[in-house]
């Protein structure tokens, strides 16, 4: 749990806080208490005073016994040479007549009490309280310093805690958008508004995105440029396999049969390598133009109709939708028909493909389903990775859904494969792209075109 900063600080600042409150409650608290007895020892220190100026002699003679409240100050008045106090406020309580001047503490019918004395030339006064009663008195007015505390400590906790989160948030967000970064499209992150402390932070991200993308480009260009160098002498080599046709020998055919299908392939998986290069190189400015995605539907399967007919597949488009999308019309045909042709060739014969289309919030979805042997789940999320071929049985080149997956990503769009959920076997190939939205005066525009 303490492995989180934001709890480790929560941590040290509560503790610090509590330490502080603690210390301050503690000190006011003995402050207040040492203030009031002070208080206290004063009173007494006035009415002996009250009583040499000639109160002493207003005291009742015989007070009757425990008329006075627990609480009150007792005074006694002695005077020179007589035996009993002169006046008392409780004949009951016989404090020793010579204690020593000033405060002293004296135990007096099993209780404590504190006692002033005051020697006059014509009187002793002594003036007394119950220790008891102080130590109450005292208490209670030093235990009122400990609330504002008690409920401050509590609110002060929570604010740091919240104070600590908010500061703390700009780190989960940095976090978050580290998470989100597109490795189609790297972006630097943005420092806008970003507190001091992290914005090193950024500036080391930035630089590590911008090395990572420049390392990216030249990837791709070194594939683009092989793929472009190769296809000339391949080409050069499937010409001279042709001339050579006729004059092989009838015993040679079949070897030599595997030598043009060789060529073929290394022909397919160059020409994938030069389409996976140009989705993923950026635009640069190509002009895009506004793509009828039910025409491109349409297209994927005339395109594949001649191959699904000879091989017993039942092929169509059903529920299309109206909806265009802002594209380079040859990217979007390429990926739809990459899943097309996925579905074909992973179909036995006699199977069946469904093209459909549907809108979900602003994006327009193509499902391609097949009744294919599907793709082990384990598999799954690896169909997407450059030369992946979970079925090797099956010849391809597997480049096929990363160009899917670039050319999506380059329109905002996404690309999902999933086993059909319907009970049958099959896949559901997803292509989604965000439709372009007609404004009333384009529709117009359109319209008088
Ligand atoms: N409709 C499908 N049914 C079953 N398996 C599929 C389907 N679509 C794709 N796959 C599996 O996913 C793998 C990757 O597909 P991908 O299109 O990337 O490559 P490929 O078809 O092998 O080669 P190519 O580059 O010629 O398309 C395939 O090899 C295949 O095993
Ligand atoms: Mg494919």
């Amino acid at each position: 749990m303490l492995k989180s900063l934001k709890n480790q600080l929560v941590v040290a600042l509560c503790l610090l806080v509590t330490v502080i409150g603690v210390v301050q409650g503690v000190s006011s608290y003995q402050l207040s208490k040492t203030g009031m007895s002070a208080l206290l020892d004063m009173r007494l220190v006035q009415v002996a005073a009250r009583l040499r100026d000639g109160l002493a002699e207003s005291l009742p003679k015989n007070p009757a016994r425990g008329t006075q409240d627990e609480g009150d100050v007792v005074a006694v008045v002695w005077k020179p040479g007589e035996a009993l106090p002169f006046r008392t406020t409780d004949p009951s309580l016989h404090f020793p007549r010579d204690a020593q001047p000033g405060f002293t503490g004296v135990e007096v019918n099993d209780e404590h009490w504190r006692l002033f004395t005051r020697q006059e030339p014509t009187m002793t006064i002594q003036v007394a309280q119950r220790s008891s009663v102080r130590r109450e008195l005292t208490t209670e007015t030093a235990a009122v310093t400990l609330w504002p505390i008690a409920v401050l400590l509590p609110l002060v906790w929570i604010a740091v805690a919240l104070i600590v989160r908010r500061s703390l948030s700009q780190l989960n967000q940095l976090g978050k958008e580290v998470q989100c970064i597109d490795m189609s499209h790297l972006q630097p992150l943005q420092t806008v508004g970003v507190p001091t402390e992290i914005k090193p932070f950024i500036h080391s991200i930035n630089t590590m995105i911008e090395r990572l993308a420049d390392s990216i480009d030249k990837e791709r260009k070194f594939i683009a440029d092989a793929a472009h160098e190769l296809r000339t002498p391949l080409t050069a080599l499937q010409l001279q396999a042709d001339n050579l046709a006729p004059h092989i020998y009838p015993g040679n055919q079949e070897r030599f049969q595997e030598l043009r299908k060789g060529i073929a392939r290394a022909g397919g998986l160059i020409t994938q390598l030069l389409r996976l290069a140009r989705a993923d190189a950026p635009m640069n400015g190509t002009p895009l133009s506004r793509v009828d995605l039910s025409a491109v539907v349409t297209g994927a399967v005339s395109d594949v109709l001649p191959i699904a007919i000879s091989r017993g597949l039942d092929i169509g488009a059903e529920e299309m939708v109206n909806a265009h999308v802002r594209a380079i019309e040859t990217d979007i045909g390429m990926a739809v028909k990459n899943l097309v042709s996925n579905a074909v060739r992973y179909t036995p014969d006699g199977g069946t493909i469904d093209l459909r289309m549907r809108r979900d919030g602003d994006m327009v979805w193509i499902d391609v389903v097949d009744t294919g042997p599907g793709i082990d789940e384990a598999l799954l999320p690896r169909v997407f990775d450059r030369f992946f071929r979970a079925n090797p049985d099956i010849e391809g080149s597997g480049l096929g859904l990363s160009i899917v997956k670039a050319i999506a990503a380059r329109y905002g769009g996404d690309v999902t494969l999933a086993n059909r959920k319907d009970g049958r076997s099959g896949i559901v190939a997803s292509i989604g792209f965000p439709v372009e939205e007609v404004t009333e005066s384009a529709a117009a525009v359109t319209d008088c075109a």
